[in-house]
């Protein structure tokens, strides 16, 4: 009978556990992050056993002071984990009832390790969305400042990568504070859904005994109690979405690590990253290489391979719980943590990264980024678009054979092309004419950003 004194369920069996299956099945080594989580939900469910005359006021007290002291422990480092007990959730148990005895042997009274550990996974994910929330609106904070900071810089807008039309540098800090913000709000559906509390389905099928799931609710904070318990221990859709979400953010910063890399390299030349942020190479003196950034872009895929982990994992199981659900902790705590990294790191980085106006304002004078400008000149004037297009088309042709920009050509040349042309031409051609005379909703007209940056100003700090 060794076997029973050792295990927590090892009342059926005769022999002991296969070392190699001890190994192979243990998740200790990394469920352990899920402590402050289980011992949360313990004392929760501790309470709600008294609540329901299933333990003494006085089992209830020894077992919720016994379980702080173990937290305590855990946190400080001088808690000693066994792999026989296989799984947090035991290695907790198993400390409980060697301290306590007997009212630590009724703790696992009308629960499951099944939705314990969905519980504990749940109060995980809640909490780490909250954190990359808080992130997010950080780093929101950070672009705003940046586009505060340099209200006046006028960059080159690009489609296909070529120059197009010139807008101010703010107006892109904004684009990303709109795409971080549509980040916050899709955690906040997550945490919507999630936060329904799994805790009284037990093994699969409920309970017989006397509970109440709506009291352990509260305790911990859901919206409300299980609904199905075959879904509550099986359901790991929180842990998908959550996935999800942060495979969303890691896209939308790799874009902005993308277009910053291009920024920062000789052939652009717009952005100055902060030397501390920057990283030298072994054989090449004069480098001073942007590794955070393609690092940022780099763990992207990492994070799309965690949610193809925990889809994978999850798409041939039945109902209920299967060991299989033990392998959601890696794509779940990868990706949480990678992510988390990426965005404080990039925001440090955004705060210290400063704008060189002179290499814009050069950049904006090549490329006839004021072709469209000339030709909606035209449309005020009562030329039909496709006509003042065509015509604009053939006065770009005429000035890039001589390697003119538009305002250096002159009225009368320009004239030979529509009749239209007079010289308040010159209002709208160059980029600061171009920017000052959007007005648009939405452009990058510069009260237009304004209005954004006055509402992002208001809307962070809130
Ligand atoms: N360590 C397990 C997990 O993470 C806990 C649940 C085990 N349940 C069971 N019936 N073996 O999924």
């Amino acid at each position: 009978m060794a076997r029973e004194s050792e295990k927590l369920w090892g009342g059926r069996f005769e022999r002991e556990i296969a070392p190699e299956v001890e190994d192979f099945t243990e998740s200790i080594s990394f469920d352990h992050k899920l402590f402050r989580q289980d011992i949360r939900g313990s004392i929760a469910h501790a309470e709600m056993l008294l609540k329901c005359g299933l333990i003494s006021e006085s089992d209830c007290i020894a077992i919720r002071e016994t379980l702080k002291e173990i937290g305590a422990e855990i946190e400080a480092g001088t808690f000693r984990f066994d792999q026989k007990h296989e799984d947090i959730h035991m290695n907790i148990e198993a400390a409980l009832i060697d301290r306590i005895g007997e009212p630590g042997l009724k703790l696992h009274t009308a629960r499951s390790r099944n939705d314990q550990v969905a519980c504990d996974l749940k109060l995980w994910t809640r909490s780490a969305i909250d954190s990359v929330a808080g992130l997010l609106e950080s780093c929101q904070k950070a672009l705003l400042d940046r586009a505060e900071t340099f209200s006046e810089v006028i960059v080159p807008g690009y489609t296909h990568l070529q120059h197009a039309q010139p807008v101010l540098f703010a107006h892109v800090m904004l684009a990303y504070i709109e795409m971080l913000d549509r980040d916050r709000s899709r955690l906040r559906d997550c945490r919507k859904r999630l936060n329904i509390c799994p805790l009284g389905a037990c093994a699969l099928a409920g309970s017989a005994l006397p509970v109440d799931a709506d009291f352990t609710a509260r305790k911990l904070e859901f919206d409300a109690a299980l609904t199905n318990s075959l879904d509550a221990v099986s359901d790991r859709d929180f842990a998908v979405e959550f996935v999800f979400c942060l495979c969303m953010v890691a896209m939308h910063i790799s874009r902005l690590a993308e277009e910053w890399l291009l920024w920062a390299s000789n052939e652009f030349d717009f952005i100055d990253l902060d030397e501390s942020f920057c990283t030298g190479s072994s054989i090449m003196p004069q480098k001073k290489n942007p590794d955070v950034l393609e690092l940022i872009r780099g763990k992207t895929g990492r994070v799309y391979g965690n949610l193809t982990d925990l889809l994978t994992t999850l798409k041939g199981l039945p109902l209920a719980y299967n060991r299989d659900l033990q392998e959601d902790k890696f794509p779940l705590f990868e990706a949480g943590s990678e992510v988390g990294k990426s965005l404080a790191i990039l925001t440090q980085l955004i705060s210290k990264t400063g704008i060189k106006k002179d290499h814009a304002a050069s950049a904006c004078g090549r490329g006839y980024m004021d072709a469209t400008a000339l030709a909606d000149y035209l449309v005020l004037k009562g030329v039909p678009f496709r006509e003042s297009h065509r015509a604009v088309g053939a006065i770009v042709r005429h000035a890039a054979s001589s390697d003119k920009k538009l305002s250096d050509m002159a009225v009368e040349d320009m004239r030979k092309f529509h009749p239209l042309i007079s010289d308040d031409v010159f209002r709208v051609l160059g980029a600061r004419n171009c920017v000052d005379n959007y007005r648009s909703r939405g452009s990058s007209a510069p009260a237009e950003v304004q209005r954004r940056i006055d509402f992002w100003n208001t809307k962070l700090d809130a």
